[in-house]
């Protein structure tokens, strides 16, 4: 029988996003900022079936290796992604991204006279109450956000 699924290409060298729930893959390029101007490869799926979520996005970019701080902040949209570092079409390394149980430095406090929105050298901080749904709770004002007020500040 013909074959009617559709199969985005393997890339020779570069990282696989698989596993991003469906429809965060757009949130996920502005975090690596990606946009029109992206000089390499960039192929996305988005809402691809998927036996284990249903539905998932998936991203692949031709010659780009993530630095820590882009996994960090990529795990507040996709805590489940799996991310696939790919040379010469094998796969040489393949982890899950890992929500921490403090968030340092990444997101920004939504209450405006938190200490950490001030000229203080304070990094924000947050401790994550829940992760499904995504709840983090500031540690200077005890100020709780959830997952749109989070994924507004990435
Ligand atoms: N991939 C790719 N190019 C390569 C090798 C792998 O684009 N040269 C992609 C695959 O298409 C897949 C992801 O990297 O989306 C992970 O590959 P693999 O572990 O082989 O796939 P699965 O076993 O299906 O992964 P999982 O069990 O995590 O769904
Ligand atoms: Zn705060």
């Amino acid at each position: 029988m013909e074959d009617r699924t559709l199969k985005i290409s393997k890339i020779r060298e570069g990282t696989v996003l698989d596993h991003v729930p469906a429809g965060k893959a757009l949130k996920v390029l502005s975090i690596l900022k990606i946009d029109e101007n992206a000089p390499y490869s960039v192929s996305i799926g988005m809402r691809v079936p998927s036996k284990k979520l249903g539905q998932k996005d998936v991203i692949k970019i031709e010659n780009r290796f993530l630095e820590k701080h882009e996994v960090d902040r990529i795990a507040l949209v996709a805590p489940e992604a799996t991310i696939s570092i790919v040379k010469n079409y094998e796969i040489t390394e393949k982890f899950q991204v890992d929500l921490p149980e403090r968030v340092v430095g990444i997101v920004q406090c939504s209450n405006r006279s938190c200490i950490s929105n001030k000229k203080e050298p304070v990094t924000s901080e947050f401790i994550v109450v829940s992760k499904k749904p995504l709840v983090l709770r500031c540690v200077y004002c005890e100020r709780n956000m959830g997952e749109r007020e989070v994924h507004s500040t990435l």
